[in-house]
Formats: structure tokens, sequence, C-alpha cells
């Protein structure tokens, strides 16, 4: 029997209702695949911070290292300052465990209306490859002249050759395994005068080893618009961690709702653990309300498994994501026009795991 360690965060606000969703999925494959999953809870959140000054202990990321992978909610909540609170937590998970890649399909689920006229689950299938640890998020810069009419900020973004390189070549990687074998690059090159260009020639050079993959590129703004547009034409997107960012709300958003969007953040060299997190955020406005869509979180688990090398246990989530969705009394979250509470589809999706 295979057995992982996994690390569980649930966070701050709907995180904390939609975890418990995917490890009830998660419960459910284990047990149909014979698999053993052995959870680590680690209750950090923006309450912790609230009372010990920090998001989680001194040594927390060395109380992550040992697990085989991390599954988390979300992070932030009104009351603490955002940047605090996912520079306390989120963003160094991702950068002490050099999980360069955020991997997040941007897929339109049967079952689910996109609010783009006509299309169908098929049109809309394809994979944004964010860089996820340096870029444009970036701690260096600060104030001058605070407190006077002449204040002004500095905020620094840092492209690195080696950081670039491997964000870009992952795509292409990717791209092979696809029907399409199609890359796409978003950049700014008109606007940003050092860093994208430097993005645009590393590109093209990566690209050059690579002949038999079709490329284009895009600068971000007409790229946003062809999202909207033109959805069919894109197979794997790569972009730097903000663009990534906004393209990876943007794709779900045209498949219907951001709350089904997933995503992977990854360390391809398997050398540290990789994190599994839906691409929304803790949802003040709906927390507590029980109400939250939990997919986002149990397609995380999904790609966690497959990462994991339990690629048919990933499968089986989807099939029971997608059986659920399709059936007639299907207990749907008000995000979806239904009344069903977070719970009721949590269940739903679990007994249809073992009803596979
Ligand atoms: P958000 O994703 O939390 O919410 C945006 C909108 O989508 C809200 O109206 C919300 O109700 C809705 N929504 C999101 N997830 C949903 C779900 N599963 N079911 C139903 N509706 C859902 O984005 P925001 O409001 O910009 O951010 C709120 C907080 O979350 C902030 O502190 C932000 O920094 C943080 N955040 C964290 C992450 C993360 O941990 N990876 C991601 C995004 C935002
Ligand atoms: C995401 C989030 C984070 C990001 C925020 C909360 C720092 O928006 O995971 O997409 O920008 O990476
Ligand atoms: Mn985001």
């Amino acid at each position: 029997m295979n057995k992982y360690r996994i690390a569980v965060i649930p966070g701050d606000g709907i995180g904390k209702e939609v975890v418990p969703e995917g490890l009830k999925v998660l419960n459910a494959i284990a047990a149909k695949f014979n698999i053993e999953l052995s959870y680590n809870h680690f209750d950090w959140s923006c309450e912790t911070y609230k009372k010990t000054g920090r998001m989680m202990p001194e040594d927390g990321l060395e109380q992550l290292r040992e697990n085989d992978a991390i599954f988390l909610g979300a992070v932030g909540f009104p009351g603490v300052p955002d940047h605090l609170s996912l520079w306390g937590l989120l963003i160094p998970i991702r950068r002490e465990f050099e999980q360069y890649i955020n991997l997040r399909p941007v897929r339109l689920l049967p079952g689910i209306t996109s609010p783009l006229r006509d299309k169908v689950p098929g049109d809309i299938d394809f994979w944004v490859v964010r860089e996820n640890c340096e870029g444009e998020y970036s701690q260096i810069g600060g104030m001058i002249h605070q407190g006077t009419e002449h204040e002004a900020v500095v905020q620094e973004s840092i492209f690195t050759r080696y950081g670039t390189d491997r964000a870009i070549r992952y795509a292409f990687e990717l791209a092979k395994t696809t029907d399409k074998n199609h890359v796409t690059s978003a950049t700014k090159s008109n606007g940003l005068f050092h860093s994208m260009p430097f993005w645009d020639k590393r590109f093209a050079t990566i690209a050059s080893e690579y002949p038999d993959s079709e490329t284009d590129q895009y600068h971000i703004d007409i790229l946003a618009a062809q999202f909207v547009m033109n959805p069919e034409r894109f197979d794997v997107v790569v972009a730097s961690n903000l663009f990534g960012d906004i393209l990876s709300d943007l794709g779900p958003g045209v498949t219907g709702t951001i709350a089904v969007a997933p995503s992977a953040n990854i360390n391809p060299e398997r050398k540290h653990p990789s994190m599994f997190e839906p691409v929304h955020g803790s949802a003040p406005d709906i927390a507590g309300l029980g109400i939250a869509n939990p997919i986002g979180q149990i397609w995380s688990a999904a790609m966690m498994l497959e990462h994991l090398g339990e690629k048919a246990a990933g499968a089986a989530i989807m099939q029971a994501i997608e059986a659920v969705l399709t059936a007639t009394d299907a207990p749907l979250t008000p995000d979806l026009g239904g009344r069903a509470s977070t719970c009721d589809l949590g269940d739903a999706i679990a007994a249809q795991v073992y009803r596979l």
C-alpha cells in the first residue's frame, strides 16, 4: 500500500470550510484505491497572527518539509493586512520549497454554464503555467521622503535567467504532452522596458529547442481580450508571476466560476513538497455561511494525487466531480445557481467516488 504524509493548512475564511470537503473526498479515494494518507494538521491563519504576531511559528517551514505534499485552503482575512498575511505564510512556502511552477488548468466542466455564449466543454480547455517564485512579486523596494509631499515608493521586479528559463521550459515540456503542442507567451514588452524584453528573448531561445512546438506571443492586454473572444485558441499559456496570477482568474471566469479552479504549486524536481490549493481566496463575503463551493479544493486534491503518482485516483476524483455536476438532482452551491451547502456538494462527490 502506498503511503503519503499530507500537511493540511485550512487557513482563513472559507479555507476552513472547503478543506474538510477535500479531505472527505481524499478519504473516500484512499479507501477505494488502497492508498494510506496520514494528515498533519496546522491551524495557521490570521487568527494565529493576531495572537502571536506571526502567521506560522518560526520553525513552520521545517515542520512542513518532511511531508510529501501540502494541502492548503486560503490565506488572508480582513483584520490583518494582506501583504503581511500572504508574505507570512503562502509566499514563503512557495519560495522555500522552490515551487516555481504554479500550474492552473482552465477547463469548462460539463454541467457548468460559461458566461460566453454557446461554449461547451471541450471549447475551453488549456493550462496557465505561472512563474511562482520571482518576477513582480518582490519585497525589494521601499519608501523615501516618508510623510512629505515628495513621498514615493519603489517596487522592484526580479527576472533571473534561471527562473525565467525553467518556467518557460516547463511550459514547452507540458505542451509536448498535449494534442496541440502550442505555447503562448504573455508579456508587456512595449511598456515594461527591461523585464519583458528579457522574457521575450528567453522565450525565443527556449522555443528554438522545441522545433515541433508551435508558439505565439501576445502583450498581456490583448491576451486578456483573446481569453474572452477566442479561448479555443489556447493550449499552454506561460506567464510571469503577476500576469499568470491575473490570467488564472480570468480563465476560470470565462468557464463560469472561479470557485472550481484548482492549482498546483509544483517543485518539479521533487526535492521539496509541492502544494495544492484552489485558485480562489478566503471569500470573506461568504465565510461562515456554509455555502462555499468546494470543487476548487477537491480538484486540487486530484492534482495532488496525480503529482504523487496516483494517476488513476486523481482521474477518479475528476470523474466523480463531473458525474455530480451533470446529475439531474445535483446539489449545487449558490455560485452555480443552486441552494445546496458546501457539505452537501462535498458529500455528493465523496458518495460518487464510492459508487465508481
Ligand atoms: P476571493 O477569491 O476570496 O473571492 C472573490 C469572490 O469570489 C467573492 O465574491 C467570493 O465570495 C467568491 N468566491 C471565491 N471562492 C468561492 C467559492 N469557493 N465558492 C463560492 N464563491 C467563491 O478573492 P478576494 O476577495 O480578492 O480575496 C479575499 C482574501 O483572500 C484576501 O485576503 C486575499 O488576499 C486572499 N486570497 C488568498 C488566496 C490564496 O490563499 N491562494 C487567493 C486569492 C485571494
Ligand atoms: C493566488 C493569490 C495569491 C497570489 C495572493 C493571495 C498573494 O491571488 O494564489 O492566486 O497572487 O499568488
Ligand atoms: Mn490569484
